[in-house]
């Protein structure tokens, strides 16, 4: 998928999913289990491919200290826009999910979100973005990823199976899956099906 293009046409519907309850509660859930026991602030988190930094300033106004990357200069803008407009603190960087050190993402992440942007690469910048968040990510790290069923949808993202998450993240174990009860518009939904769920993996599996 062209971001790029997309967003110079202004189509960026996974940003309706702000304005989906059901989702909204599905993501609001998982947030509270990485809080759950915890004071704000609760560390660093890391929203990867930030887009328009939606989740990402959801996550500040909870008390993370966040991060957005994204490789696309343009939605930055709105996402610069959007930080100032919610009056939250979040850094934002321009860089490549698959190169995060050398975007200059420094470590520490105790949670790493992505809602949206593991599922639409290519196998090997899945393995590099796997190995950078790896490098990024704190001991006692989170991720919470959220990917389509694989199946081909032309220019759209293809989707990545639990088996090719799982690939990407070699030392990292899912610990849950759920739907991530976003309803798309109903010719999206009969065109894309998009079957959407969340993953949660954890670095050390002794911790819950
Ligand atoms: C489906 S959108 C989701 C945006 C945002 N997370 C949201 O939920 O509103 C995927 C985002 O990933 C970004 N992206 C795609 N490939 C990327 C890459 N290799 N490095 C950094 N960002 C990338 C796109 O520019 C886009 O903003």
């Amino acid at each position: 998928m062209n971001y790029e293009i997309a967003y110079a046409l202004g189509f960026h519907p996974w940003e309706d999913a702000a304005e989906e309850p059901a989702f909204v509660e599905a993501i609001t859930r998982l947030f509270e289990d990485e809080e759950r026991g915890r004071e704000a602030p609760y560390g660093r988190a890391l929203d990867l491919g930030t887009g328009s930094g939606i989740w990402g300033i959801e996550l500040a106004r909870r008390g993370w200290e966040v991060t957005g990357v994204d490789n696309v200069e343009r939605v930055l803008d709105r996402a610069r826009d959007r930080v100032d407009e919610e009056g939250v603190e979040m850094e934002l960087v321009h860089g490549d999910v698959t190169d995060l050190r050398g975007a200059g993402i420094e470590t520490g992440y105790r949670l790493i979100l992505d809602t949206g942007t593991f599922h639409g690469l290519a196998r090997s910048q899945r393995a590099a973005m796997g190995r950078e968040v790896d490098a990024v990510a704190a001991s006692d790290a989170t991720v919470l990823l959220l990917a389509w069923e694989p199946r081909w949808r032309g220019p759209l993202p293809r989707g990545a199976s639990r088996r090719e998450i799982e690939e990407a993240f070699p030392d990292w174990t899912v610990t849950d899956v759920g739907p991530s009860n976003f309803v798309a518009p109903r010719p999206v939904e009969l065109l894309m099906r998009p079957e959407e769920h969340w993953y949660r993996l954890r670095r050390d599996e002794s911790t819950p």
